[in-house]
């Protein structure tokens, strides 16, 4: 597998930050569940998550009894993750060139990741390429038209070295048909709305973390936004 000098420089700066901040950098299991919901996961299905970090959705996905597998380019990350789900296959890779026949996953989650990747077109033919004519993706991508977006870049404090970026909803969509999948739902990141339903309350009202939440927001303007996509493919069995 190669892994070029600044995929490299973006490693290593995931590395220390799983290594200072640990579990605190990401957010806890529990907001991982919708995603599973969403993409209606079923027992005994293959589910690629792709730079699954520390692992937290391939954690929340061993109550749905399919069969699990990671990667990521962290070499912290992948540690901390096989310590964690010893009976998850997870392993150092590059999302550019996934170490996996083709046609073998019903299931591929790639969550935060997507704006990390250099070679984006590479990741998304790679996912085709190693998934069945019917599977099914999540992505939960970074949106830039909003205000906290504006703000990082007003201010020059974007993560320059571990590659933050953002598109708009737009951007994000033109991406992915022309990549050959077919968008069957867009929606606002949960995970915000669900902390403002327990913030509201005073943590007296009891959050559903796998249902759906309604937002008052226009989902053009959500900091991040999730999409279920199929292949793009006229016939489907
Ligand atoms: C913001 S973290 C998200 C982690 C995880 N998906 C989650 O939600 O908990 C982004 C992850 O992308 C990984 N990454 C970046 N570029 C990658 C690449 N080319 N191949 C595989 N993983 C990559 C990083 O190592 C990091 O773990």
């Amino acid at each position: 597998m190669t892994v070029s000098t600044r995929q490299q420089e973006i490693a290593n700066w995931f590395d220390k930050t799983y290594s200072r901040r640990g579990e605190w950098y990401l957010r806890p299991v529990k907001a991982y569940y919708i995603f599973l919901e969403l993409l209606k996961v079923k027992p005994e299905e293959k589910l690629l998550d792709i730079a699954c970090g520390l692992g937290r959705l391939l954690e929340a996905a061993t109550e749905y009894d399919c069969e699990l597998t990671g990667v990521d380019i962290s070499k912290v990350a992948i540690e901390k993750a096989q310590d964690k789900l010893p009976n998850a296959h997870i392993q150092w890779a590059n999302a550019e060139e996934l170490p996996f026949d083709d046609s073998k996953f019903d299931v591929i989650t790639c969550l935060g990741s997507l704006e990390r990747m250099l070679n984006l077109s590479r990741v998304l033919q790679e996912m085709k390429r190693v998934t069945t004519t019917n599977a099914r993706f999540c992505f939960l991508v970074r949106n830039e038209n909003t205000a906290t977006w504006n703000i990082k870049k007003t201010l020059g404090i974007q993560n320059e070295t571990g590659h933050q970026g953002a598109k708009s909803l737009q951007m994000w969509t033109n991406i992915f048909e022309d990549e050959g999948f077919e968008i069957v739902d867009i929606l606002p990141d949960q995970y915000p709305l669900q902390k403002r339903i327990l913030f509201k309350s005073l943590g007296l009202k009891k959050v559903d973390y796998r249902s759906v939440v309604k937002s008052d927001q226009p989902i053009e303007k959500a900091n991040e936004l999730i999409f279920i996509l199929f292949h793009q493919v006229f016939f489907r069995f």
